[in-house]
């Protein structure tokens, strides 16, 4: 059990790094007090321009690559079959770490880009595929990142939940099951993160993001 706590800490303190916010207040503005409010890749390139998005995008995926970098090194050794189940504790030490950073009030993003580097991380091409897929389809439909983001949670799940029955991933049951119910926990907070994107969806308000042309405010 200690091992999921230690990887669940090393998580949560990479997640605190919060590329958006560095990168606003850097440029003498505040993230939280502009666009949505959020404080994630969508709303820096929606309210600070390309540059910003694609830095706190890559900031925030490659924190938590970094993270699971961590703890694979300090747990290679020691658990070797463990590790899938300890790169999802990481991961969600990252999203937590990032969703709730106690030096902003407990209010930091949506744990997208954070849950990008965990299907990164995770390793399983197949996975990966999936989540872009599930991603790319909605956003480049409907222009709605939130919807994107929302299936490539469940996608994610979804896919982990099929190649653990299928038995993929060579770790016991008890593992597999902890694995899964994990990853639909992280999906959960995916998707109550995006409660307020919800409401806007539903009410048909949501802002709409555009690759090639100036988004909505
Ligand atoms: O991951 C965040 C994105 O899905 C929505 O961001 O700023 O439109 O609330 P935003």
């Amino acid at each position: 059990m200690s091992e999921r706590i230690i990887c669940l800490i090393i998580g949560y303190a990479f997640g605190l790094i919060q590329t958006s916010y560095i990168y606003s207040k850097a440029n003498g503005v505040d993230i939280r007090k502009m666009g949505s409010g959020n404080a994630g890749t969508t709303n820096a390139l929606r309210t600070m321009g390309a540059k910003a998005g694609v830095i706190t995008l890559l900031g925030d995926v490659f924190k938590c690559v970094l993270a699971v970098l961590v703890t694979w090194l300090l747990f290679r050794n020691s658990h070797p079959s463990l590790f899938p189940l300890l790169k999802i504790w990481t991961a969600a030490g990252v999203i937590l770490g990032h969703d709730f950073p106690f030096y902003m009030k407990f209010k930091g993003g949506k744990g997208i880009a954070a849950t990008a580097g965990m299907v990164l991380s995770f390793g399983d091409w197949r996975l990966l595929v999936l989540a872009i897929i599930c991603f790319f389809g909605f956003f480049l439909v409907t222009h709605y990142v939130s919807l994107g983001s929302i299936f490539l949670s469940i996608g994610f799940f979804a896919g982990m939940l099929v190649f653990c029955i299928l038995g993929h991933y060579s770790m016991t049951q008890p593992h597999l099951t902890e694995m899964c119910v994990l990853t639909a926990v992280l999906a959960a907070l995916n998707i109550w993160q995006h409660r307020a994107n919800i409401q806007r969806l539903v009410a048909g308000n949501e802002r709409k993001t555009y690759l090639t042309k100036k988004s909505d405010q």
